[in-house]
């Protein structure tokens, strides 16, 4: 009942596999004529489409290079199936199977092939394609099927299956939030989103306005938010999957300016909309709750997103200004500019202070700085616990979500002195993404933490294997990855 059938060729091996070579029988020796003459040749990625014309009861056999079988892993077969995905859906393929015993990959577990390939497709086939007025093209794909090898394969890969399934789709959710444009993705909008994903996964959610952050003495927060005429939100969602261990508590603390003019200290014109994007951090928070919920991971896990616009105004915030953040601290605002700190601070203050987290791990497109320092490939990660940090990084590259450590040295710190305030909330030019990460830690103080800067790596200006051109959903994936591990 399949219309496509998927093979896998590693590189370098000149026999075909057994499966294989029973398709190749009804097709006439015309998969072995391919790997003889070299047209085969196996290099990661490379698609062999072959009609067969009315031999098989599928109309396409469709063999993919997986490169060298030494270097193949999920991460790679995650890579493939987003190239792939769109090659099936560009050949208008509808159910398709994949013959998963073309590969003998020993290292490879049934339950991890299932989630890799699942999520290689649905991350593969994303589209944010909303606001054209013709936007028919949905992919056609209705249905994937694997074989394998005997019930208890079946049983490991329906379990991969569903996870990737939540996991990608929690991606999207990610991405989705990112690539919606400010004007539809307000601190307001950001705040119901919020509600409905606690509504969907049955979790506690709460959201502050404006005179209860006063209340609290947030004013870092709230002087980013006075240049603008959208009123701030402060987004707070809590997941009890530990319920009887609710001392121990994860934070993830995500950026969410939804939109960065810059505010007084204004950006130039020229790829100011890309900002859109500042909120980010927030968004994969957000879309990591939602994955560890559904996956009734046995954890609790609390997301905080500060959320607020930046914007210059004849009531916005000045260079020069002092404001104090909620645990007491003054800062001097040298550049209004340097706002995601600002939201950050009182984030972390009142996640230390109010909800005791015991953990955290923030995440937040800080700094252009970052994207000078390690471009577009790797995230960058700072820590006061290289335990913690390992964890993450691990994490991350389990996910394929690339990650660097940068050094929180001491003397970086000076940079951020002020000469009228507790802490000024720049350090000038060199080493910008590391003082920034000094001035949050000011606020984390002695709580294990890590802080992800993506500024590099939330946005991909290209199409790059399961990455599509815009919103790369980075670092949803690693952050469960990370409560998986924490949780068992
Ligand atoms: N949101 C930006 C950082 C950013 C820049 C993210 C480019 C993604 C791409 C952040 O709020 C910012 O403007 N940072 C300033 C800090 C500076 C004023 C100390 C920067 O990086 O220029
Ligand atoms: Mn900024
Ligand atoms: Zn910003």
């Amino acid at each position: 009942k399949l219309d496509t059938l998927i093979l896998f060729h590693s590189q370098g091996i000149s026999s075909i596999g057994e499966e294989a070579k029973i398709i190749d029988a009804s097709l006439d020796g015309s998969l072995t004529n391919l790997v003889m003459t070299g047209e085969i040749v196996g290099e990661f990625g490379e698609i062999t489409h072959i009609h067969t014309f009315t031999k098989l009861s599928v109309s396409r056999v469709i063999v993919i290079g997986i490169g060298n079988q030494d270097e193949f892993d999920h991460n790679k077969l995650r890579e493939l199936f987003g190239i792939t995905s769109r090659y099936l859906e560009k050949t208008k393929a509808v159910k398709v199977g994949i013959v998963t015993s073309s590969i003998e990959i020993p290292a490879f577990k049934a339950q991890l092939f299932g989630q890799s390939v699942t999520e290689g497709l649905i991350l593969g086939l994303y589209k944010f394609d909303k606001y054209f007025s013709n936007n028919s093209k949905s992919t056609a794909i209705k249905e994937i099927q694997m074989v394998a090898k005997s019930t208890d394969e079946i049983k490991l890969m329906n379990q991969g299956i569903k996870q990737g399934k939540i996991i990608a789709e929690s991606s999207n959710l990610c991405r989705d939030m990112v690539n919606e444009p400010a004007n539809h993705m307000s601190p307001t909008n950001l705040a119901l989103i919020a509600k409905q994903v606690a509504k969907d996964t049955n979790i506690e959610v709460k959201i502050l306005d404006q005179a209860e952050m006063e209340t609290l003495g947030m004013s870092a927060l709230l002087g980013v938010a006075k240049g603008s005429c959208e009123p701030p939100k402060f987004i707070i969602l809590h997941y009890w999957g530990n319920p009887n261990n609710k001392k121990d508590n994860l934070g993830l603390i995500g950026k969410g300016i939804t939109f960065d003019t810059g505010g007084i200290s204004l950006k130039p014109a020229s790829g100011m909309g890309e900002m859109k994007t500042d909120m980010a951090g927030g968004a994969s928070v957000i879309g990591a709750i939602n994955a560890i919920a559904l996956l009734k991971l046995k954890i609790n896990v609390t997301v905080i997103v500060p959320a607020t616009e930046n914007m210059p105004s004849g009531t916005a915030q000045r260079p020069g200004d002092v404001v104090k953040a909620m645990n007491g601290k003054t800062i001097e605002v040298d550049n209004t500019d340097a706002e995601g700190r600002l939201a950050l601070a009182d984030a972390i203050s009142y996640g230390r202070s109010e909800l005791k987290l015991t953990k955290i791990i923030d995440v937040a497109t800080l700094t252009g700085a970052m994207v000078i320092a390690l471009g577009h490939t790797y995230t960058g990660a700072f820590s006061n616990n290289q335990d913690l940090l390992n964890l993450v990084i691990e994490a991350g590259s389990n996910s394929g979500e690339l990650m660097w450590q940068l050094p929180l040295h001491k003397d970086y710190k000076e940079q951020n002195k002020s000469d009228i305030a507790d802490v000024k909330n720049t350090g000038g030019r060199p080493a910008g993404s590391i003082t920034a990460a000094h001035f949050i830690a000011e606020f984390i103080e002695d709580t294990p933490w890590v802080h992800l800067d993506i500024a590099g790596t939330a946005r991909s200006s290209q199409v790059k294997g399961y990455i599509p051109k815009g919103a790369s959903g980075i670092p949803v994936r690693t952050l469960v990855n990370l409560a998986i591990k924490l949780s068992a």
